[in-house]
């Protein structure tokens, strides 16, 4: 009969520092809560001589996987290093031996869930992914448990908490960029590599483990259509928000007749739309299902503490069917895995659209014109025109027009023949207006 249950975990980061401290100080609640303690006996690191910040004293630590891998008696891994190659490795070699797996790792989910997810089956153990989407918002099990029944239709979504916060503190405070990027790894909620935040993978990785979970079918991460927020301008945040819109970086998905539509791109929503509040460093899903409507589940979506909860939530039920002797059978996706076939998405060709562009242009007769010809000559319709900010022949200006809906690949092909003309100072800029 076991007294505790034995946890070995990899990596010590932020997030497993957070974790450790979670267990520590909440020890009772969730011993009481699995009905036996947990013990972490052992940890697996790259670098023994960093310096934690928590008392580390007593815990087996070393730097090779096989500490953790090899000891018959851990009952549960907790993978917290990220990135793809390494992690995957761990994990099906914990699988392989029969350990339940608690994961926060959304690239190697997103880009190795064809074969992680079955060997998670196969496995005799638990396998929680909680963590990797949203953090603490149990956004997981409300799409694989809460809306079993019910068929998802469609979901908007702010994925990435750096993103996010990015773009409020240039909406607040009128900043750059670069300035506000700062601020957000100031705060710890980058990743260690932000580019994965700013060009939105990061945010594409959680939108295709959603999508895996909502559509019943598998989506290749690579041919979704993944754009960031670096090359938004305090320009662009201050036009938008005199037109009355504000700019979020949303994952979009949404059955339609043609197929299911899928992408992560900086979108301007009209200030009062529900997402348009949604600020700093918060996720929010907003989701529309067939039989229960419209539903938002808002929260901490980065940050060390709020990935700590998720992760602990998932090594409580792992620890729960440890000791009800309970395998987990069931599919780690929404359908059982020989049904979880590979799911096409919506070329971006077929997009339909309104939309924002800016045209940084030498300010001369005819520009206006010139512009709004090639426009037309792709059927594209002019909603609305305005030249912000003072303009003076020769000067450069900057021209933000507003289209009704048009056709993403003639959007596309109209830029690509206005960029050369002889007038234009800069690349233009398109946003999709949506809402
Ligand atoms: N860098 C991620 C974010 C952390 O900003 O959302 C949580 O996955």
């Amino acid at each position: 009969m076991k007294s505790y249950i034995n946890v070995g975990m990899f990596g010590m980061g932020h997030v497993g520092t957070a974790l450790f401290r979670l267990l520590k100080e909440n020890r009772s609640l969730i011993d009481n809560r699995i009905g036996m303690p947990i013990r972490i006996s052992k940890v697996v690191v790259s670098d023994l001589s960093k310096n934690r910040g928590v008392d580390v004293s007593g815990l087996n630590m070393g730097t090779d996987p096989d500490l953790i891998l090899e000891d018959p008696e851990i009952d549960v891994v907790v993978e917290l290093i990220g990135g793809v190659t390494l992690a995957e490795s761990i994990i099906r070699r914990a699988l392989d031996k029969g350990k339940s797996v608690v994961t926060a790792n959304k690239a190697l989910l997103a880009e190795k869930g064809a074969v992680i997810f079955p060997a998670a089956y196969r496995n005799q153990g638990y396998f929680g992914f909680e963590a990797s989407v949203g953090a603490a918002i149990p956004i997981i099990r409300t799409f694989r448990e809460g809306y079993a029944g019910d068929e998802i239709l469609a979901f908007s979504a702010i994925l990435n908490g750096t993103s996010n916060y990015i773009l409020t503190h240039m909406t607040e405070n009128g900043t750059e960029f670069d300035e506000a990027l700062g601020q957000a790894r100031e705060k710890g909620l980058a990743e260690a590599d932000p580019t994965l935040d700013i060009e939105g993978i990061d945010a594409a990785h959680k939108l295709t483990i959603l999508l895996n979970l909502a559509f019943g079918g598998r989506f290749d991460f690579s041919s979704l259509y993944m754009e960031g927020i670096s090359k938004i301008t305090a320009a662009d945040i201050s036009f938008t928000k005199q037109l009355g819109y504000r700019i979020k970086h949303l994952g979009i998905a949404r059955k339609s007749e043609y197929g299911v539509e899928a992408r992560v791109h900086p979108v301007l929503l009209p200030q009062q739309h529900i997402l348009s509040s949604v600020n700093g460093s918060f996720n929010a899903v907003s989701l529309t299902c067939k039989y229960s409507g419209s539903s938002l589940l808002y929260g901490h979506g980065a940050g060390p503490d709020p990935s700590a909860s998720g992760v602990a939530a998932d090594l409580i039920e792992a620890c729960r069917s440890i000791i009800a002797k309970q395998q987990p059978r069931t599919s780690p996706v929404n359908v059982p895995l020989k049904s979880w076939l590979p799911m096409e998405i919506v070329s971006m060709d077929e997009l339909q659209s309104e939309y924002y562009l800016r045209f940084k242009v030498m300010d001369h007769p005819g520009v206006l014109a010139s512009i709004s010809k090639i426009l037309a000559d792709h059927s594209i319709s002019i909603r609305s025109a305005i030249q912000p900010g003072t303009s003076a022949e020769g000067k450069m200006v900057d021209i933000v027009l507003m289209t009704h809906q048009a056709l993403e690949s003639q959007i596309q092909s109209a830029l690509q023949a206005i960029q050369p003309l002889d007038f234009m100072a800069a690349e233009s800029q398109l946003i999709r207006i949506g809402g």
